[in-house]
């Protein structure tokens, strides 16, 4: 029982330290290898960044590089041919998109490609076009990381939070446990005190045992 205490208090914790970090598409973090077209408010007509992050999407043929301490690592992009992303090497998603289906789907762009939980450490995300007639469109991207000392004032809050929701919890389960002892011992002393009367007044059917309401009972 105390064991689950300290698994709860610690959740809590667990999930204030993580934070999500958004990264835009004109983010300098972000490296282009070959020549990149921005299309943004003034370069493309509206229709086109629909559900748009910061009304801007990158267009590029080349690879897109993304260095990052952290670890899960959510993609927003969309594809016309055929990309592959990739955490340290490893291919953790991809796209594979023709022309009709492009236009077929109007309007849907992104596309989200959610990455594992990473573990959580230095990472290098390459989204790779796997032809050369690829044109990625690149719209940002999230990444988890644990509590860094640029947003220290931020995440105090919530470990606080954290904290005060553990504490919570553990005070709800400590006084379930108490409850469900407190019931056990009144049934004990139920049975008990009927098997003794049994036992005294079977003879006296009219002889009627008071229910006991726990009264008197260490809380
Ligand atoms: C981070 O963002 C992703 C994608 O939007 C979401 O699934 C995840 O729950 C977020 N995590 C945190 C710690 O906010
Ligand atoms: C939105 O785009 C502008 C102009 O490109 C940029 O200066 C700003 O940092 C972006 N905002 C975010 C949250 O990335
Ligand atoms: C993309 O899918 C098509 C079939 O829909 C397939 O022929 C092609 O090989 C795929 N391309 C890549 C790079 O996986």
């Amino acid at each position: 029982m105390q064991r689950s205490f300290i698994v709860l208090l610690l959740l809590g914790l667990v999930r204030a330290t993580l934070q999500n970090f958004t990264v835009d598409d004109t983010s300098p973090d972000i490296q282009y290898s070959e020549q990149t077209f921005q299309c943004n408010t003034t370069t493309c007509p509206d229709e086109a960044l629909k559900g748009v992050f910061n009304s801007s999407v990158t267009l590029t043929n080349g690879s897109i590089t993304f260095v990052y301490a952290g670890s899960a690592v959510h993609v927003f992009l969309d594809v016309i041919g055929a990309c592959s992303i990739n955490v340290d090497g490893i291919e953790i998603g991809g796209l594979n998109v023709t022309l009709a289906e492009a236009i077929a789907k109007e309007g849907s762009l992104p596309d989200i490609v959610a990455g594992p939980n990473v573990a959580n450490g230095h990472h290098t995300l390459v989204i790779a076009p796997l032809t050369n007639r690829t044109i990625i469109a690149f719209d940002h991207l999230i990444y988890t990381a644990t509590l860094g000392g640029a947003t220290k004032s931020t995440n105090v809050g919530a470990i606080v939070g954290g904290v005060i929701g553990g504490i919570v919890l553990t005070v709800g389960a400590l006084f379930a446990a108490l409850y469900a002892r407190r019931r056990k011992l009144i049934l004990r002393r139920n049975q008990r005190k009927s098997a003794v009367l049994r036992g005294i007044t079977a003879p006296r059917p009219d002889y009627k045992v008071g229910a006991d309401d726990g009264a008197g009972l260490p809380t």
